[in-house]
């Protein structure tokens, strides 16, 4: 038997993976900051959470390609919350991002064409682009007292494969906002070079500062464009399996036509997740109040160890779960990250999202305040102790 070459992946344990296994099964004390699952970090969801999945019409089977209309429906309110009026012809449901993703990439490319994404981002497209055979082709954003999109790297990175632009509004992990002014750049490009633009707003209501950007679903004049989103972030139920593409711009109702084909060959959506949806995200408030206190709280935390102890910089974020910190790159990350596990705090080296292989390292913010902070103390007093720690503190200083 053969297998297809697309699935030829290295599937052995990281050693890294396997030193946390160990440490764990061993009950060694583990700080984790890397917590990205709601489920598992202490919220109050209510008591009364699952009654949503108990209405009696979910007893009939009546699919919909697109999804239950009362579901997308339900989607558009969360729209108009934010100002954008869609109707639910625009919608089509998923069982996550990931499934959006793919039925974006289906509907956009043929094998060998090329998408373009920034990076540092999601760890998970890499995979989702091999599997449906497309290239995935990364652009860097600059880092210069913020984030932001380097124009002419995109620019220069189209060629005659090139499908769509991928953006993540608000980025995972760096936090940043897609400005209006980046956003008109990308958008010439789509209309100079007749491509799609793919939007991940997972995190869009998840800001840190005042004055969030608002969401892509408002369309770019003469672009087509499609936001992806959905529940596991928006309120917290990545259990439930349910995200949507909304489609906008010039030649919507036929890529609407096709999405709605490639989603009636799976029919993937569940009866009572979708009758549930609605209530589920107009009580979104209560879980979103408690994630964005966390995640203030633990970033407000990291600054104050960091004030006391300044043996790394963390680097400015606008949204999202996370802080990435920025060390001196003497050695590799994943060294460093196995001696900080050594020390009893577990934190993911920057390659994991694309970063350079030295220098980088990624917080997750949506941790209980108790572990965050005590993870944090850990980081910093073994940094502060090593040869990078010292340099870092001295410039710092300086
Ligand atoms: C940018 C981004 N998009 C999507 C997801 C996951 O969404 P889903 O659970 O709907 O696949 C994540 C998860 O961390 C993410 O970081």
């Amino acid at each position: 038997m053969r297998f297809s070459k697309r699935t030829e992946w290295n599937t052995e344990e990281s050693a890294l993976a396997r030193a946390h296994r160990e440490r764990v099964a061993a009950g060694l004390p583990v700080a984790d900051l890397t917590a990205s699952n709601p489920t598992r970090c202490g919220f109050d969801y209510g008591a009364t959470l699952l009654d949503a999945l108990e209405d009696d019409r979910a007893q009939d089977y009546d699919p919909h390609p697109l999804g239950l209309r009362s579901a997308r429906e339900a989607v558009c309110k969360y729209y108009a919350d934010h100002s954008v009026y869609g109707e639910p012809e625009q919608v089509v449901l998923t069982t996550s991002t990931s499934e959006a993703y793919s039925y974006l990439f289906r509907l956009l490319c043929d094998p060998g064409t090329e998408i373009l994404a920034p990076q540092p981002g999601y760890p998970l497209f890499d995979f989702l682009a091999v599997l449906d055979d497309v290239r995935l082709k990364n652009v860097p954003l600059v880092y210069d007292h913020g984030w932001q999109i380097d124009a002419e790297g995109f620019r220069r990175a189209i060629t005659a494969e090139t499908r769509a632009i991928m953006l993540v509004h608000p980025n995972n992990p760096t936090g940043h906002f897609t400005k209006p002014w980046e956003a008109d750049v990308l958008a010439g490009l789509c209309r100079e070079f007749e491509l799609s633009l793919i939007v991940d707003e997972v995190f869009l209501d998840y800001p840190m500062l005042d004055g969030a950007e608002g969401s892509f679903a408002r369309g770019l004049e003469g672009v087509p464009v499609y936001v992806v989103s959905g529940l596991s972030k928006i309120v917290g139920l990545p259990q439930m399996k349910a995200a949507w593409v909304i489609a906008t711009g010039p030649q919507r109702s036929a890529a609407m036509e096709r999405l709605e084909v490639i989603a009636d060959t799976f029919l993937s959506m569940n009866a009572p997740v979708q009758w549930a949806m609605g209530r589920w995200l107009e009580e979104r408030q209560g879980i979103q109040e408690q994630i964005r206190w966390r995640v203030q709280a633990n970033l407000a935390e990291l600054d104050r160890q960091l004030a006391l102890e300044p043996v790394v910089r963390r680097l400015s974020v606008e949204a999202g779960w996370y802080a990435v910190l920025r060390i001196a790159a003497i050695k590799p990350d994943e060294q460093t990250v196995r001696e900080l596990l050594d020390e009893g705090v577990w934190v993911h080296p920057g390659y994991f999202f694309g970063m350079p292989e030295a220098g980088w390292l990624v917080v997750s913010l949506l941790g209980p305040e108790a572990e965050f902070g005590t993870g944090v103390t850990r980081l910093l007093n073994y940094l502060g102790k090593t040869q990078e720690g010292k340099k870092w503190a001295m410039r710092l200083n300086r």
